[in-house]
């Protein structure tokens, strides 16, 4: 099973993804109304949808979007052109440090390989926040991997919970399309350990309530947000 290449998807992403559909993102949004941040990163944006969802509904001064995948960072200058406050990066380098309120961090922990680029990732973050700047991280939800959710579903097997870093294929559609991929297993104990190695505090965990998780088996929630700030 290889993992994701993210440039070479990048369009068929484009095409399936509909942040307005997906519940977490408008969650999340709504969270960033009460954190009023005046500076937000959106870490591993892709094709920068939710910096532009930010910037028609927050009065944010300034949004960068990074992504280290070229397409989709071409993606986003494309989306984004119209919005002076938004600019798009493929390097966290070109990015000042401790400059940014809030940083978004969606559907991107399950991208990363291993324990080292978990850890780089955070720490980056973590340069790039103010002191006592928050994390808001989503992730799709470690514990309910199995569950077949209206749009979502996975193979991962429950025997794996505890082998971080294990290999699962994930099919996301819409009705009308389907896309394949490859994504990684960090169970919460793994998230938990990788933030405060990081430097982060966990201020809050949320399981999104049933009625907004698109799921088909009750009880499942498909996503899972953690709110951190850093030491
Ligand atoms: C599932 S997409 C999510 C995109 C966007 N955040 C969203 O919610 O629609 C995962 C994104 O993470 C990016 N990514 C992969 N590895 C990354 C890394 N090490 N650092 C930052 N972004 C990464 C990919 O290029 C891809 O755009």
């Amino acid at each position: 099973m290889n993992i994701t290449d993210w440039n070479a998807i990048a369009d068929a992403y484009f095409e399936i993804d509909d942040p307005e559909g997906r519940a977490v993102l408008t969650f999340i949004r709504e969270k960033l109304t009460k954190l009023q941040p005046k500076r937000l990163l959106d870490y591993g944006g892709g094709d920068g949808k939710f910096a532009v969802l930010c910037a028609e509904s927050l009065p944010l001064q300034e949004i960068v979007t990074y992504d280290p995948a070229p397409r989709m960072a071409s993606l986003a200058r494309s989306l984004c052109a119209d919005f002076k406050q938004i600019r798009v990066t493929d390097a966290t380098h070109e990015i000042q440090s401790g400059v940014f309120d809030v940083v978004t961090f969606n559907a991107v922990w399950m991208c990363l390989t291993s324990r080292e680029a978990c850890l780089d990732t955070l720490s980056e973050i973590a340069r790039l926040l103010r002191s006592n700047g928050r994390l808001v991280a989503s992730v799709t939800h470690p514990c309910f991997r199995t569950c077949k959710f209206s749009n979502y579903f996975t193979d991962f097997n429950n025997r794996d919970y505890s082998n971080d870093g294990t290999l699962f294929n994930v099919t996301i559609y819409d009705g009308k399309r389907e896309l394949r991929i490859v994504d990684v297993h960090w169970s919460l104990t793994a998230m938990t350990s990788q933030l405060n190695e990081s430097g982060f505090v966990i201020e809050n965990l949320y399981e999104l309530p049933r009625s907004t998780s698109g799921s088909s088996q009750p009880d499942a929630s498909l996503w899972l947000v953690i709110l951190a700030h850093k030491l």
